[in-house]
């Protein structure tokens, strides 16, 4: 029960962060971190995924520069790309993966931020400048870090709002 109640704090309590400390991330953390993003579901358990972690300055720089909304990368010692090969649901598969990436760096005290990828006019730059074969579509970039300072918490909508009733059965 206590490893129950630790999973569901570490999934209440995740929330983006965007300013890192200059502490190296070991290896091994992402190493895992990954690991745990293989175990994501995928539809007819395709696994489309592929990963290039970012720890050299000057690729995360440059990451930065094309991304609109993630200036932070530059900061943030390492950075993960999701790519998934073009099937029919390379984009929830690749989600599912970013999902489990946030979550088992928060496991590991890190924080971490969802960088969008698909869709975004720059997703073939970043997928030519990581060498990533044809084929393959950016999902996101993910920042990662030991978290600098703290954030207040986003704000959620209530339970009672986001719950709608299903429809009683007709007699
Ligand atoms: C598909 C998707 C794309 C996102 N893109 C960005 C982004 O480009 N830059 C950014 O700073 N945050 C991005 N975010 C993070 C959201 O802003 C964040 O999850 C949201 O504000 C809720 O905050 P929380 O993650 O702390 O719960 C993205 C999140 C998702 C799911």
């Amino acid at each position: 029960m206590e490893k129950i109640s630790e999973v569901l704090k570490v999934l209440k309590e995740r929330r983006s962060i965007r300013r890192y400390q200059e502490k190296e991330v070991p290896e091994d953390v992402i190493k895992d971190i990954i690991d745990c993003a293989r175990f994501a579901p995928t539809a007819r358990n395709l696994q489309p995924w592929k990963f290039v972690v970012i720890t050299d300055g000057l690729l995360r720089k440059k990451i930065a520069g094309i991304c609109d909304y993630g200036k932070f990368i530059a900061d943030a010692p390492v950075c993960i790309s999701v790519f998934c090969e073009d099937t029919k649901y390379y984009l929830e598969d690749g989600s599912a993966a970013t999902t489990y990436i946030l979550v088992a760096a928060k496991a590991y005290g890190l924080g971490s931020c969802w960088v969008a990828g698909d869709k975004k006019p720059y997703a073939e730059e970043i997928r030519k400048l990581l060498n990533v074969p044809p084929g393959y579509k950016l999902v996101s970039l993910i920042s990662i870090g030991y978290p600098e300072g703290t954030i207040p918490a986003p704000s959620k909508k209530p339970l009672d709002e986001i719950i709608l009733s299903a429809p009683s059965r007709k007699r």
